[in-house]
């Protein structure tokens, strides 16, 4: 892979020569793995000078504001090409032909519905249970049922697990509403699209006969596409180090939907539409800038800022051009809260603060916009990511789990704690 090195002196004064990667695309690469062997660890908290893999998924730029599904740019295939189309290739590295994406898609038609006993779970849980929380728990649960695709070592195994995700994410997604307002679930329709399927699934009711609206399943699909997968983003690192001890791609993506929902991550989606609703109008925006800006304030602008995007996010681009087509097809082109959002990005993309520090709006902070004109609840907005990102952490974790050398995730650490010392009686404490 190389004959390129990096000179390293070692504290100890031995100098060492690091093998360099050269990529198809982005920064060089250190192998530092003979480190350990020499006496030290790397120190890198939040790896942020870490490559954690090697992968051939998704490409991002962060200088560039460059999104590559399997090289395929983000904007194009939001374009051109539609959610099922994008998971295949995620899974596969090549957009299908006619023959396999209708094979696709009568595989997951396959797998759409879930157990019957598990609509039991739901019951479990309180009717204002954070859908998010139900989520984890009934992704947990598929592994407590299907028994006849657990065993990682064995590709028709992986390959049944993988469409069995991808496809019972929707009806998941779509019962944690259901349940939250006491309405009874719908069962999905082989004959609807993905998008479409789920939204049917969160909106249909069997006292009419009423299908989603097309603008809307359009809007939606493609909002699934610009989240289905990010490189080595937080939740899709936590999917491969779970899935690196053999865990079974259930409980993974579990582990996936649990680190997405944190507010700095996938959960910021829902946290800037209900930063959007507390401005509430243009007028109070440079308070909340200034709150932003004051290092003694916890406060944050929610859906501004991101760890690879030191310029605008390639998905913000797209999904704010889809936020005014919605808007404009719901007759609410005048909402006050895309008003707010407009004139936020507007100032926020003028301030000092912002600008020294490359904060521009990332992909969290249209897609509340347009998933609350398509009228999904606030609190369903991180529940859409992870449904999307289903597919991203599929495709990554199979791709781990197939690395002829893979081997079990295990940092080490850099230790400050107490030397050791004696035990002390309770009597001399
Ligand atoms: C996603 O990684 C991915 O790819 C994630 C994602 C994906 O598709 O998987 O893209 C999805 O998670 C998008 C990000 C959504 N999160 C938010 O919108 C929450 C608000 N953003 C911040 O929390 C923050 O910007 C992060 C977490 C996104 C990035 O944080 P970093 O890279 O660790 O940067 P940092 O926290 O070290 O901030 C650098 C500076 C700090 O100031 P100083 O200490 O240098 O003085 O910028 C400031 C921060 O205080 N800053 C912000 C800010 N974000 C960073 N100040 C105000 N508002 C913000 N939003």
């Amino acid at each position: 892979m190389t004959d390129k090195t990096a000179k390293l002196t070692l504290p100890s004064g031995d100098t060492l020569e690091l093998p360099v990667y050269t990529p198809t695309l982005g920064k060089e690469v250190l192998d530092v793995t003979q480190l350990v062997k020499n006496g030290v660890f790397t120190y890198d908290p939040g790896f942020m000078s870490t490559a954690s893999c090697e992968s051939k998924i998704t490409y991002i730029d962060g200088e560039k504001g460059t999104l590559l599904y399997r090289g395929y740019a983000i904007d194009e295939l939001a374009s051109n090409s539609d959610f099922m189309e994008v998971a295949y290739l995620l899974l596969h590295g090549e957009l299908p032909n006619e023959e396999e994406t209708k094979d696709f898609l009568a595989e997951i038609n396959n797998h759409t519905m879930l157990h019957e006993q598990l609509a039991q779970f739901f019951k479990g849980f309180r009717r204002d249970a954070h859908p998010m929380a139900v989520m984890v728990g009934v992704v947990g649960a598929l592994s407590a049922f299907y028994h006849d695709s657990l065993d990682i070592t064995n590709p028709e195994h992986r390959r049944k697990s993988a469409f069995r995700l991808i496809a019972k994410v929707p009806t998941i997604a779509a019962m944690c509403y259901r349940y939250s307002m006491g309405f009874p679930f719908i069962y999905p329709r082989n004959e609807m699209s993905y998008a479409e399927n789920f939204l049917n699934q969160m909106f249909a009711m069997p006292s009419e006969d009423k299908r989603p609206d097309p603008v809307l399943v359009r809007a939606m699909d493609r909002i699934f596409t610009l989240h289905a997968d990010h490189e080595q983003n937080c939740s899709t690192s936590t999917v491969r180090l779970a899935g690196s001890s053999g865990a079974n791609p259930f409980a993974c993506i579990a582990s996936g939907i649990a680190s997405l929902w944190g507010p700095a991550h996938g959960g910021a989606n829902e946290a800037c539409l209900r930063m959007l609703n507390e401005i509430g109008d243009v007028s109070r925006i440079p308070e909340f800038i200034e709150r932003a800006k004051d290092k003694n304030d916890p406060f944050r602008l929610m859906g501004f800022g991101h760890r690879v995007y030191k310029n605008f996010d390639p998905r913000a681009k797209v999904m704010r051009e889809s936020a005014h087509e919605v808007l404009e097809a719901m007759g609410c082109q005048d909402d006050p809260i895309f008003k707010v959002a407009m004139e936020l990005e507007r100032i926020a993309l003028e301030d000092e603060y912002f600008v020294s520090k490359k904060l521009y709006p990332n992909v969290d902070f249209y897609s509340g916009i347009i998933l609350q004109a398509i009228g999904i609840p606030t609190n369903m907005f991180t529940v859409i990511f992870a449904l999307a990102r289903t597919v991203g952490w599929v495709a990554q974790w199979a791709e781990m789990i197939s690395e002829p050398n893979q081997k079990i995730g295990r940092p080490r650490q850099l230790y400050n704690g107490s030397t050791e010392r004696a035990f002390v009686p309770m009597d001399k404490r």
